[in-house]
């Protein structure tokens, strides 16, 4: 039987990634969570092309292009996004990177740099990609389409206990605003916006458990 080549987009902390990876585990499957790859771009330009006043050069960021390398390393289905050789995993989940990522993720330069690694990867099948324009854009031809959703507050519950079982420092009121701001910008950039696919599954989680996300995902995934 053919693997099947599944696309996960939807709202910051809807639980795309962890839900995802586990699909992927449970289909035997990969998982590429393509937030990482936007987040390892603003980690790179945070520690390299910066403005006087401490903003990211975009021209500086764009020339930069040929001196990043991003590699992925399997980990038991997991792409683990690797830059320059570094493992970047926990360094880009800093609010740092969370605060500078929408921005650099509208850049069309950015977006370009970052698509045919994304699609390559899906050109064998047997992949979960999540993301915000996985669906329309990266992978517009994926066998299974899921869009989801939550509330705001469930989800700024959920993004302020990641950051603390990841041993960051977090305040709620922060982590609501921070994800309002990214999900306007997201929506609303010129080039692929998070938008839900006209062929998508839309699931609201507000009030359903992640195991139960992931038994609807795989129930579809196995009627079809
Ligand atoms: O999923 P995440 O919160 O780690 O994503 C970080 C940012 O990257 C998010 O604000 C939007 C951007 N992103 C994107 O524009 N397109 C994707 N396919 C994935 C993420």
């Amino acid at each position: 039987m053919k693997k099947p080549v599944i696309a996960i987009d939807g709202y910051s902390s809807t639980g795309k990634s962890s839900i995802s990876k586990i699909i992927a585990q449970k289909l035997g499957i990969i998982h590429l969570d393509t937030g990482a790859l936007y987040r390892g771009v603003t980690w790179f330009a945070l520690q390299n092309c910066l403005n006087d006043d401490g903003s990211i050069n975009l021209q500086s960021l764009f020339s930069s292009f040929d001196e990043i390398e991003l590699e992925f390393k399997n980990d038991n289905g997991e792409l683990v996004l690797f830059l320059n050789h570094i493992d970047i995993s926990k360094a880009i989940r800093t609010n740092e990177v969370s605060e500078n990522v929408s921005f650099v993720a509208k850049q069309k330069e950015v977006r370009d740099f970052l698509l045919q690694s994304q699609r390559s990867l899906a050109e064998k099948g047997g992949i979960i990609m999540d993301g915000r324009d996985i669906g329309t854009v990266v992978l517009p031809n994926a066998d299974y389409k899921f869009f989801l959703t939550a509330s705001i507050d469930e989800r700024t519950k959920r993004r302020y206990q990641e950051l603390i079982s990841l041993g960051m420092e977090a305040n709620e009121q922060q982590v609501k605003e921070n994800l309002i701001i990214r999900d306007k910008i997201d929506s609303e950039r010129e080039i692929a916006p998070l938008k839900q696919a006209d062929d998508a599954i839309v699931i609201d989680n507000t009030t359903i458990s992640k195991e139960e996300t992931i038994e609807s995902i795989l129930s579809y995934i196995k009627n079809i």
